[in-house]
């Protein structure tokens, strides 16, 4: 165990939290948040409340922090609810930004491919952000936020992350096909939406890899297919054995839809030369996803 490092991670109990704490375990001092689902061992936390989040910081005096805090619903959520959009991906993490600023803290922060227009198809780090929804906007400001007052600080930006927690209130890609299909529904995916499937282990380790390290700045980190998401969810189920035949092929983008990039993927080289998590292809991922479900169904039947 590593006693001159206590990390903070801020929504422990969603998809990618809890993969970096999984990935933390006994090696390191670790303290995880939740907000709704009450976790043995984490404390609670509501992103508005200042007051919380200064005390919080006070008694635990966290050397690292990752802020994984979300929404449920996503990029349509925010669109629709913007001031709530605002208070999760841009004022909450200014106000834990402020505290590392304090406490001299390091800060991890995560973003999404959604501060680019996609207009380019693959973006580097450096390219100038112009984000086309209200997701987006906030993250990018965030990142604007951050690089303007903080000097320790990472943004990894990332996107279409998944992994396997059945008792996700936010399903990812993935498992909302997976339990819509179970049900005996049709499931209509889109062929127009390309990225880099994330697998959220590879997205724990190098977080976690980054937050460890003297770097500072912005950092690419997606899978390594570019793929789009109906054969994505196809080559999924195919690998996993289960029943493909209730997805289907959106093939053109509907009228109303929130604007995004649909076709957009993240060099992650920059990420690749510096460190030493492998960011895997599709394949070898979906490997490491089955390995999790079973281990997740033999602990269930224990239990
Ligand atoms: N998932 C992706 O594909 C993706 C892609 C790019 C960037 N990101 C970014 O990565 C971050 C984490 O995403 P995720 O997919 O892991 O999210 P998630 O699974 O939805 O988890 C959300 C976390 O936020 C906590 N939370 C919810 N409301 C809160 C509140 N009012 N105050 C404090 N905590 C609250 C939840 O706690 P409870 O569970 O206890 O309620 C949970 O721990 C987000 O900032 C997201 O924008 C995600």
């Amino acid at each position: 165990m590593d006693y001159t490092k206590k990390i903070l991670i801020v929504g422990a109990t969603g998809l990618i939290g809890k993969a970096v704490a999984e990935e933390l375990g006994g090696y390191y001092q670790w303290l995880g948040t939740y907000f709704s689902k009450k976790s043995r061992g984490m404390t609670p936390l509501d992103i508005a409340n200042k007051e919380r989040i200064k005390e919080i910081f006070d008694t635990e005096s966290p050397t690292h922090v990752v802020y994984c805090v979300n929404l449920v619903g996503g990029v349509d959520f925010c669109e629709k609810n913007p001031g709530s959009a605002r208070t999760f991906h841009f004022e909450g993490a200014v106000n834990i930004a402020r505290e590392c600023l304090k406490h001299n803290s390091r800060f991890v922060f995560i973003s999404s491919e959604c501060v680019f227009d996609g207009k380019k198809e693959v973006y580097e780090e450096k390219d100038k952000v112009n984000p086309l929804n209200i997701y987006g906007k906030c993250k990018a400001e965030a990142e604007r936020w951050i690089q303007d007052n903080l000097k320790d600080y990472l943004i990894a930006r990332t996107m279409s992350v998944y992994g396997w927690d059945p008792k996700t209130k936010a399903p990812n890609a993935v498992m909302n096909a997976y339990f819509t299909t179970l049900k005996g529904d049709k499931v209509l995916i889109p062929t127009f939406r390309w990225s880099n499937p994330t697998y959220v282990k590879d997205l724990a380790k190098a977080l976690i890899e980054l937050c460890l390290s003297k770097e500072s700045g912005i950092f690419h980190i997606c899978g390594a297919t570019f793929i789009n998401r109906y054969e994505w969810l196809k080559k999924t189920f195919k690998f996993l054995g289960w029943d493909s035949s209730l997805i289907l092929p959106q093939e053109s983008i509907p009228k109303n839809i929130v604007l995004r990039p649909h076709r957009i993927s993240l060099n992650t080289d920059k990420f690749r030369n510096k460190f030493k998590t492998r960011l895997h292809n599709l394949e070898e991922a979906l490997g490491m996803l089955k390995e999790d479900i079973l281990m997740e169904n033999t602990i269930c039947k224990v239990h």
